[in-house]
């Protein structure tokens, strides 16, 4: 670890001289973040997170940079952490610690320095071992929500609430809630509308390909690609990868995700079918066990294996460090050799985990903000009101969701209908919005 000589050392990244750089790429996003930045403009002179003491886990990107400066601009005083080993942009990191924010974030730490990590985010203050909890939340897959519940009961009373970015987030935060083991508020950023409709759709139909393209330089015109899992990330991934013109094929469990995804015009059948015709095999299900050692035997020469889903334990990567003679082409993509005498071959990406933030650099800016608007929204809302919160997961009202929308229209030249008072009349709906009920899917 290379750190410059300053005054402030509260931070652990891999190169604090790479923050110029870093601000000079946030200076960029911001442009594509209308949503933060009209936040900013909305509550700055209000202040409404001072005093708020946020522990934030989110993969430590150039646009995360800008959603911290917004949470700092909006009064907060906060602490971050990455929330994958291999998703943090270095500069990005440089650039929050060059502004005296204590961060914990470098590509390619261990599972070890990631739970000194869980640590170490939620100390405010430490003065020899005296320190100050924090008052809120942000996470991004439960990592650090689970950590304080499971290791530091103590502090969870002091915590108003917490903001959950992510499905796989959300599953553990609603089992806490039916364990009747959740000891405050969260609010479910993921299932705004604004948030997984856009993020884990058009950030996917983005940054899935990116991710292949920048590990292997693979042409993907004409290869067979596999996406297990044919939700929003599915989605997201399947339409990527189709745009580029390969053959996608999806599994599914939901037979209604499966119906959905031969209207969008690709073949679905079970993995062990799949898999002999596939190249790239992508999975996106926040399931386990999706891609297993049965499948591994059956790939073809050189499949291209990689995850987008949350968590590492889709792909059965255990089977093959236990069982494969590994070879590491540049760091996050890895070829095994499979079989007794090693006659195939496949090319592991990112060691299982999030391909969109380990071989690449996550969704652009402009989805970004979607989710991050709501993350701000979030945290001001229970900030302000937690304390009249059920210790239960709940979502931000369709008003916000749709306030989100609105924010990101102008930058992308859209402008909208005028409703008149006989057309909300005849429809129902309030001519300010919410325009639609709390029921329909988008
Ligand atoms: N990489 C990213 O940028 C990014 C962004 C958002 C979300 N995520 C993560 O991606 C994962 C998926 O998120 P989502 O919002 O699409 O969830 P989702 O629930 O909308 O979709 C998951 C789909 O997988 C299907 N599925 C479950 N088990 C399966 C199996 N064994 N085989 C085939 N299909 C199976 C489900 O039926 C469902 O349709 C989560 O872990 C989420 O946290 C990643």
């Amino acid at each position: 670890m290379k750190q410059i000589n300053t005054t402030f050392e509260d931070y652990k990244i891999a190169d604090i001289s790479l923050s110029e750089w870093g601000k000079a790429e946030v200076t960029l996003a911001e442009h594509e973040m209308p949503g933060l930045i009209a936040l900013r403009e909305k509550w700055g002179d209000q202040k409404p997170l001072l005093n708020a003491k946020i522990a934030g886990c989110l993969h430590m990107t150039i646009q995360t940079a800008v959603l911290i400066d917004t949470l700092v601009y909006l009064g907060a005083e906060v602490r971050w952490m990455t929330c994958n080993i291999f998703s943090t942009q270095d500069h990005a990191a440089a650039y929050i610690a060059s502004k005296d924010i204590p961060v914990f974030a470098w590509k390619g730490m261990s599972e070890e320095e990631y739970t000194w990590c869980l640590d170490e985010v939620i100390k405010f203050n430490n003065h020899e071992g005296n320190w100050e909890h924090p008052n809120m939340i942000l996470d991004d897959g439960g990592d650090l929500t689970k950590h304080l519940i499971n290791n530091y009961s103590e502090i969870a009373e002091d915590i108003i609430g917490v903001t959950e970015e992510t499905t796989t987030g959300i599953l553990r935060l609603k089992e806490f809630e039916e364990n009747k083991t959740l000891p405050f508020p969260a609010i479910n950023v993921n299932d705004s509308v604004t948030k997984s409709k856009f993020d884990n759709k058009y950030g996917c139909r983005e940054s899935c390909v990116d991710a292949i393209r920048r590990a292997t330089d693979i042409m993907m015109a004409g290869k067979v690609a596999v996406v297990a899992g044919y939700g929003d990330v599915g989605k997201g991934s399947a339409a990527s990868l189709s745009a580029a013109g390969c053959r996608v094929i999806v599994t599914e469990i939901d037979p209604i995700c499966a119906l959905q995804a031969v209207m969008d015009g690709f073949q679905v059948m079970p993995m062990k079918s799949a898999i002999l015709q596939a190249n790239i095999v992508v999975t996106a299900t926040g399931n386990k066990d999706v891609v297993r050692q049965e499948h591994f035997k059956m790939m073809n020469y050189n499949t291209i294996v990689c995850n987008i889903g949350h968590f590492d334990n889709e792909i059965d990567v255990a089977w093959l460090e236990a069982t494969c003679k590994k070879s590491t082409i540049k760091p996050q993509v890895d070829i095994y050799q499979i079989g007794e005498g090693g006659e195939k071959q496949i090319i592991l990406l990112a060691q299982g985990r999030l391909v969109n933030l380990g071989c690449a650099t996550g969704h652009p800016s402009f989805v970004m903000s979607c989710s991050f608007t709501n993350q701000v929204l979030a945290q001001i809302e229970l900030f302000a009101n937690g304390y009249n919160y059920d210790k239960k997961v709940y979502t931000l009202p369709k008003i916000l969701d749709e306030e989100v929308a609105q924010l990101h229209l102008a930058h992308v030249n859209a402008e909208l209908e005028t409703l008149t008072r006989k057309q909300a009349d005849y429809i129902n709906v309030n001519m300010s919005g919410p325009y639609k009920s709390s029921e329909y899917r988008y």
